[in-house]
């Protein structure tokens, strides 16, 4: 095996199952100038976004290859936008709140694309126009689920935890499944009864942060819990 192909794998977190992560942020500011020492308020909660973000992307050293992140940027001005991470693309992204604010800064600085139309801001860092029907079409191959809390489990009645983990097993998905896309919303909630390919699934009656409901949607798929899809 050659020695970039090692250190390749060695650097990279990835499994055989993508996780697609469409993040909602309704009041998030999608163009003009994004005011860094404001995330929370005058951004419109764009620190829960990039806290979202983290969770999908990240590792405690690393990155996930195998994950995508949209999020959608909803308070304006002018139209929605999203802006897409593609994990096995990005360089130089750290887990560092004020730095992402920074990427995201220099991309809604630009007019929005057209919907539909993903154009490269940075490496793995795509912009485009359009909303969540956007992504829920342009993830057609991926078994959709809206996270709700108050829906059925995620997991298999009886599923155990393997105490041994299967790291990234297969067994218990079809092949037809090995494409998982998972929305979020902010602290808002998201009408998703008007999606009728989506399904909805919970992690538990008590209602997370977005990005700790993210941490255990990979906690699930990394250990080889039963998924229930
Ligand atoms: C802070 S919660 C939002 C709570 C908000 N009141 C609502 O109704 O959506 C952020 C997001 O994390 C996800 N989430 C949080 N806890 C969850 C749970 N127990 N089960 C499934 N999804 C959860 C949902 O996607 C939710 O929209």
């Amino acid at each position: 095996m050659c020695v970039l192909r090692l250190i390749l794998l060695l650097n990279e977190e990835s499994s055989d199952i993508m996780r697609r992560f469409a993040i909602i942020g309704h009041r998030a500011m999608a163009s003009g100038k994004l005011p860094l020492s404001d995330l929370a308020s005058g951004a419109g909660r764009m620190d829960v976004l990039i806290r979202a973000l983290m969770a999908s992307l990240m590792t405690s050293h690393g990155l996930r290859r195998d994950s995508e992140v949209i999020l959608h940027l909803w308070g304006g001005p002018g139209p929605k936008r999203r802006l897409k991470f593609v994990g096995r693309e990005v360089t130089g992204i750290h887990a560092e709140e004020r730095s992402i604010a920074g990427q995201i800064a220099k991309v809604i600085r630009e007019p929005s694309p057209p919907i539909g139309r993903w154009i490269e801001r940075d490496s793995g860092i795509y912009d485009s126009g359009g909303s969540i029907e956007d992504t829920i079409r342009e993830w057609h191959q991926s078994t959709i689920i809206a996270l709700d809390a108050n829906a059925t489990r995620l997991w298999s009645e009886n599923s155990p935890i393997p105490t041994e983990g299967k790291p990234h097993s297969t067994d218990f998905i079809r092949d037809d499944e090995l494409d998982l896309g998972f929305i979020i919303s902010d602290d808002k909630t998201l009408r998703v009864d008007k999606f009728d390919t989506l399904i909805r699934r919970s992690l538990g009656n008590t209602w997370l942060q977005g990005h700790m409901a993210i941490g255990v949607c990979h906690f699930l798929i990394d250990e080889g819990v039963e998924l229930n899809i």
